[in-house]
């Protein structure tokens, strides 16, 4: 990554991520290893479509739930809650 690059740091269930600024949070969520919500039946989700389509990517973004994250970009200080 260059010098250049602008970063972004936001937290992922407690973790501290830096990606490139202008990420979407879905991305930044697979580069915290995590996945997105959780099925009815416990089944972990992630990311399918990457185009708003799916759902599957729907977290918790600064306390307002069932966001889309593919269609999200970062900014800097973003708490994402994949869990509950
Ligand atoms: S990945 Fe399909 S709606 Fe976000």
């Amino acid at each position: 990554m260059g010098a250049l690059t602008a970063m972004v740091r936001l937290r992922v269930d407690g973790h501290e991520v830096e990606v490139v600024a202008g990420s979407s949070v879905a991305a930044a969520i697979a580069h915290a290893g995590a996945t997105a919500r959780a099925s009815v039946s416990g089944q972990r989700r992630t990311a399918l479509c990457g185009m708003g389509v799916c759902f599957e990517c729907r977290a918790t973004v600064d306390g307002r739930a069932q966001q889309r994250t593919c269609l999200l970009p970062v900014a800097e200080g973003m708490e994402v809650r994949t869990r509950g």
